[in-house]
């Protein structure tokens, strides 16, 4: 099993690796609150986050503190650290990797690999720009075998904003290099579909993948999961084009209720409206449990990569 150095793609993970930290993310949900695990004690994780976040930055910390080991915190760092100061990427995490065991950083610039190469720890993305969220896919993995029995020979939806969403290019990439006769059903109006550098990806690989324009049209019968997503206001430069797709791809009630009985309901989190609150009670619905599972399995990475 390759030993994982930095995380800053989904292309750094293979199949027995995700499946070994699965399994490790198993053990740690099982026996949560019942064992005291000391495994990172003296180990600390730097913190480091230049974009908003809470499910991530609190699920890392929160695992940390499960393992035994600590944190140091910069939640704000374009205005907190010498970020805010022009330092470059190089040096700033040049220096930070001398005060702790890991960094994981968030940044809304495409700069991890920049970052990652410059770290003399271990280094992991915690979401970059609109490209990559390896650490969300890792628990996204999680869930769908978790809760579906399996990931190969799944029929996969992703709604909403396929255009900004780096959880949907994530997803879809380690689906599509990891698991066997896994179908892509894409569903989003066309200024906000999957990009072409995705779907060429998808092509190397021989996935077989369908667009559709919202989700009416789309074959939700077919599918084992539906993975919605938010449409990312934040990356549109012009107010009125994110009005004009706003609510494009809202789940409403009839159609979770036109998936099969067994499909699932996930969402990366948060969420704005398009999946209203009545949905939460759905026996499909499983984006609070994906909330679960991030914790179990940022504890099985972070000891995979500490330890
Ligand atoms: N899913 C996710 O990345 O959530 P946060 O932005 O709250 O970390």
């Amino acid at each position: 099993m390759r030993k994982l150095r930095t995380l800053t793609s989904v292309d750094d993970f293979d199949r027995e690796t995700l499946e070994s930290l699965f399994d490790r993310a198993t053990y740690y949900l099982d026996n949560f609150g019942k064992v005291e695990w000391n495994i990172l004690r003296r180990k600390r994780m730097l913190s480091i986050y230049c974009q908003p976040s809470t499910r991530t930055r609190f699920s890392f910390e929160a695992a940390m503190d499960e393992l035994g080991g600590t944190t140091l915190n910069s939640q704000d760092a374009l205005i907190s650290s010498s970020f805010a100061k022009d330092e470059s990427i190089e040096d700033g995490i040049r220096v930070l990797s001398e005060y702790g065991h890991i960094i994981v950083m968030r940044h809304k610039l495409p700069i991890m690999r920049q970052a990652a190469d410059a770290s003399l720890v271990p280094f992991i993305s915690a979401g970059e720009a609109t490209k990559e969220h390896p650490t969300q896919t890792l628990l996204d993995l999680f869930t769908i075998e978790h809760e579906r029995g399996r990931i190969d020979d799944l029929t996969i939806g992703m709604a909403g904003d396929l255009v900004n969403g780096r959880t949907i290019h994530s997803l879809a990439k380690a689906l599509a290099q990891f698991y066997s006769n896994v179908r892509m059903v894409f569903i989003s109006p066309p200024q906000l579909s999957i990009p072409q550098e995705i779907k060429d990806f998808l092509d190397q690989y021989c996935i077989e993948y369908t667009e559709h324009s919202s989700l009416a049209e789309a074959p939700l019968n077919e599918m084992d999961c539906l993975y919605v997503t938010r449409i990312q206001k934040e990356w549109f430069e012009d107010d009125r084009d994110y009005q004009a797709v706003k609510g494009c791809c809202v789940l409403r009630q009839e159609y979770a209720e036109a998936m099969r009985d067994d499909a699932i309901v996930m969402h990366p989190l948060p969420r704005v409206d398009e999946i209203p609150t009545i949905i939460d009670q759905n026996k499909r619905a499983r984006y609070f449990l994906q909330v679960r599972y991030g914790l179990v399995s940022r504890m099985a990475l972070l000891e995979h990569m500490l330890i």
